[in-house]
């Protein structure tokens, strides 16, 4: 038995939409708006009875009858309940955190946070979707474009050539060129390992993984990590994960649930596919014989971890170890998971989401089995890259995860402290949707931004009182 098989999918056609819930049970009362009338508001400030997931779900269950609220277990069920409880988290924040429309120019001068002042630096612009930066131990820093570029900046200039020896890549909706990261010891040998959408038969599309030397401007000797048969590949170009990070003799990485946004399947919960998992290798592809399933007929042996939905963001602590990862969830309930071996993260057997359309994915957040997210991003944030600063240009910021998201458009710094997040700040917001985040050789924050309807740009945060280049 799946740990955590009590908690029920609900994707049932007569399910509600959450929106509608709210419409029909309670705008009367709560007003249309959720600005209060007969009931108080549900925005704009604390609530009473508490705010979070779990304490709005037993107010709207179990109502406050004698001060003139009736309470809904019959009327809705657990599914609609969460839905509903979702919506509401999602319409407060919204009103007083707004998602950016467009994102603006970068600010001039210097910028205050918490513990550092800096300034925002342009490193290269005029890049289109920059998904993914990695330093070679050269200085040069790789970039990947989505639409199946590679391409490098050198001495603070992004060079007019392309590396040629690329892979075929399907560019679609989230489809294309993903991560870039260079092997350890690339000095020595050469290898960088590239994650992307490969098109396979019918319109179908799977996440893969391959590594290759380079050489002057070209990929040479390219070797698959990770595929699976293109017959097995499913519709749709979304959901694809996918992050790449070393740990010693091994390589992490995240692969996608894919399929449809709209169509939640099972297949974050099955050993037998690779599909919504977190993946260990070595560096070479092969399959460490302490993976946790390789024992386990017919299960993908390089499962590491699994339940996780589009897992966009891979990071290792450097103090112990630590595996660290970010998920997009559906509509609501993205997530900061520390990932451990072997251990199941919920999707979509409990989720603090809904789907798109506001019907319930789940009756349940929590079951036993199942791992908590350390962090719950409702609504929905598009959590994407995250790195833990190691450099000393901003020596109080050392140690901490730097989180980036997309629809937000926010860099947020998380301290993490055996395993909680103790503090969060917001570094910036509104220049982008941030797309990846990497302490450079030079100890500066590199930031990949990607525009709406304009070219993206790598910047950096360069401490305030360091002479810049400009
Ligand atoms: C008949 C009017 C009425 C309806 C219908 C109603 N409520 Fe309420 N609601 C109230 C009143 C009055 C309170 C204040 C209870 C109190 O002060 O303890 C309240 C309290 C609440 C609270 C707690 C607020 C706080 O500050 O902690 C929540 C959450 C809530 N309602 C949500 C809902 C939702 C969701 C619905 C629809 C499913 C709903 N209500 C339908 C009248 C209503």
């Amino acid at each position: 038995m799946i740990a955590g098989a009590a908690a029920r999918v609900a994707a049932g056609p007569t399910e509600r939409d959450a929106g509608g819930s709210y419409a029909e049970f309670c705008a009367n009362c709560h007003g249309p708006q959720l600005e209060g009338g007969k009931g108080p508001r549900l925005v704009g400030g604390q609530l009473k009875h508490g705010g979070d997931e779990a304490s709005l779900v037993r107010s709207i269950r179990d109502g406050y009858r004698e001060a003139g609220m009736p309470g809904f277990a019959r009327a809705m069920s657990p599914a609609e309940t969460l839905a509903l409880a979702t919506f509401i988290r999602e319409t407060s924040t919204r009103r007083v955190d707004p998602e950016p429309v467009n994102d603006r120019p970068l600010p001039l001068g210097v910028q205050q946070s918490e513990e550092h002042a800096y300034r925002i630096e342009e490193v290269a612009g005029d890049l289109d979707v920059p998904w993914s930066i990695a330093f070679l131990p050269d200085g040069r820093l790789l970039v990947t474009e989505r639409a199946g570029r590679l391409r490098v900046i050198e001495h603070g200039q992004l060079r007019p050539e392309m590396i040629g020896g690329l892979p075929p890549v399907v560019v679609k909706d989230e489809a294309g060129l993903m991560s870039v990261v260079a092997d350890p010891d690339f000095a020595h040998h050469g290898w960088i390992y590239l994650s992307f959408s490969d098109p396979g038969p019918d319109d179908t599309a799977m996440t893969k993984i391959i590594r290759a030397r380079l050489q002057g401007w070209q990929l040479v000797d390219p070797q698959p990590i990770f595929s699976i048969p293109p017959e097995k590949y499913q519709k749709g170009y979304v959901l694809f994960g996918c992050r790449l990070v070393f740990d010693g003799d091994y390589l992490f990485f995240s692969v996608g649930v894919r399929g449809l946004e709209e169509g939640v399947s099972n297949d974050a919960q099955n050993l037998a596919l690779p599909n919504g998992k977190i993946h260990r290798v070595f560096h070479d592809g092969k399959i460490p014989p302490d993976n946790p399933f390789v024992h386990q007929p017919d299960a993908f042996p390089s499962i590491w971890a699994r339940g996780v939905r589009n897992p966009q963001g891979l990071a290792r602590d450097p103090r112990d170890g630590t595996l660290w990862e970010t998920e997009h969830g559906p509509r609501g309930g993205d997530e900061l998971n520390h990932i451990e071996r072997g251990k199941n993260y919920g999707w979509p057997l409990i989720t603090y989401g809904m789907n798109y359309d506001g019907t319930p994915v789940s009756d349940q957040t929590a079951a036993p089995g199942l791992e908590q997210p350390v962090v719950d991003w409702t609504p929905s944030i598009a959590a994407s890259e995250i790195e833990f600063y190691t450099g000393d240009k901003f020596p109080r910021w050392r140690n901490q995860l730097f989180a980036g998201s997309l629809a937000t458009q926010k860099l947020l710094r998380l301290v993490i402290d055996r395993g909680r997040v103790t503090h969060t700040e917001e570094i910036f917001k509104g220049l982008g949707r941030v797309r990846d985040i990497k302490t450079g050789p030079d100890g500066l924050i590199y930031i990949a931004l990607e525009s709406i309807g304009k070219p993206g740009k790598i910047v950096r945060l360069v401490p305030a009182d360091q002479g810049g280049a400009r």
